[in-house]
C-alpha cells in the first residue's frame, strides 16, 4: 500500500516537479484568479468541463496545492458524486465525506481530513449515492457550503462535467465563481459552447477558462 504522502507526490505535478513548467502555469492561474476577482472576493470555486477526462480534478487538486503554497487555507471538496477521484489522487480514505455530511441528521463536525500538504485539507466524497443530483441540490448542501466556506480561506468543488448531468449546474449558483477547463485537441467546440451556454443559463460567474495539455515550447504540459 502507498502512503498519502508518495500518493500525492506521484500523483501532483506541483509537488513532484515544483520548478516544471507545469507547476509554473498553475501558479499564473492561481495569479491569474486572484487578479479575476479583486472587486468581489471570490471564496468558492467550482471546476467542471464539457466532457468527462478533461483534467479537471488534476487541475483543481494541482491548483489547491499551489494555493495552499501561498499560505491559503484551502479546502477541497470532492462534488462529483458519480467518478470521484480526489481521495485517490491524496491517497486518502474515502468512507465517509461529503455525502455523510449532507445524509447527517444533525450538525456534527465534518469528515475533513488534513493532506500530506500543510494548509490543504480535503472533504473526498464519501459513499455514492443513488441521485447524486438531489444531494447536490438540497437545502443541506446549501448549509453545508456556508459552513465550509467559513472554515477556509478558499473552498474548491470538483464536479462531473456539465454538459453530462446537471450537478455542475445546481452547484454553479451557489459559488462565487466557475472554472472551466477545457482540454486542447480534445475539446469539440460545440460541446464547448454548450457547457458555456448551460452555465449562463443558471447565471453562474465564469472567471476563466483552462486549456489542458496545450503543447507549450517545452513540452507536453499545462
Ligand atoms: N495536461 C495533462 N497531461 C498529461 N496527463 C494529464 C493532463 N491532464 C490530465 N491528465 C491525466 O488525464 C487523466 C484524466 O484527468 P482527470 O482525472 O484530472 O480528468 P477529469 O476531467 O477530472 O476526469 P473525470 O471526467 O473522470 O472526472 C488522468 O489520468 C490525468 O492524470
Ligand atoms: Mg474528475
Amino acid at each position: 500500500m502507498t502512503t498519502p504522502g508518495t500518493a500525492a507526490e506521484n500523483a501532483l505535478i506541483t509537488l513532484r516537479e515544483p520548478g516544471s513548467a507545469a507547476a509554473e502555469a498553475y501558479r499564473t492561474l492561481r495569479t491569474n484568479i486572484l487578479f479575476s476577482s479583486l472587486d468581489r472576493p471570490l471564496r468558492t470555486l467550482l471546476v467542471t468541463s464539457s466532457a468527462p477526462d478533461e483534467g479537471k480534478s488534476s487541475t483543481l487538486a494541482n491548483l489547491a496545492v499551489t494555493m495552499a503554497q501561498a499560505e491559503q487555507r484551502v479546502l477541497l471538496v470532492d462534488c462529483d458524486l458519480r467518478r470521484p477521484s480526489l481521495h485517490t489522487l491524496f491517497g486518502l480514505p474515502n468512507e465517509r465525506g461529503l455525502t455523510s455530511a449532507i445524509l447527517a441528521q444533525e450538525d456534527g463536525s465534518l469528515p475533513i481530513q488534513s493532506t500530506v500538504v500543510p494548509g490543504l485539507q480535503l472533504l473526498t466524497s464519501g459513499p455514492l449515492p443513488p441521485r447524486p443530483t438531489d444531494l447536490l441540490g438540497s437545502r443541506r448542501m446549501g448549509a453545508l457550503i456556508e459552513q465550509l466556506s467559513a472554515s477556509a480561506d478558499i473552498v474548491l468543488f470538483d464536479t462531473p462535467p456539465v454538459v453530462a448531468v446537471t450537478d455542475a449546474a445546481v452547484l454553479a449558483p451557489r459559488v462565487d465563481g466557475v472554472l472551466l477547463v477545457l482540454h486542447a485537441g480534445q475539446t469539440r467546440r460545440d460541446r464547448a459552447r454548450e457547457a458555456r451556454r448551460l452555465l449562463e443559463k443558471v447565471k453562474a460567474h465564469i472567471v476563466g477558462v483552462v486549456l489542458n495539455g496545450a503543447r507549450l515550447e517545452r513540452g507536453y504540459t499545462y
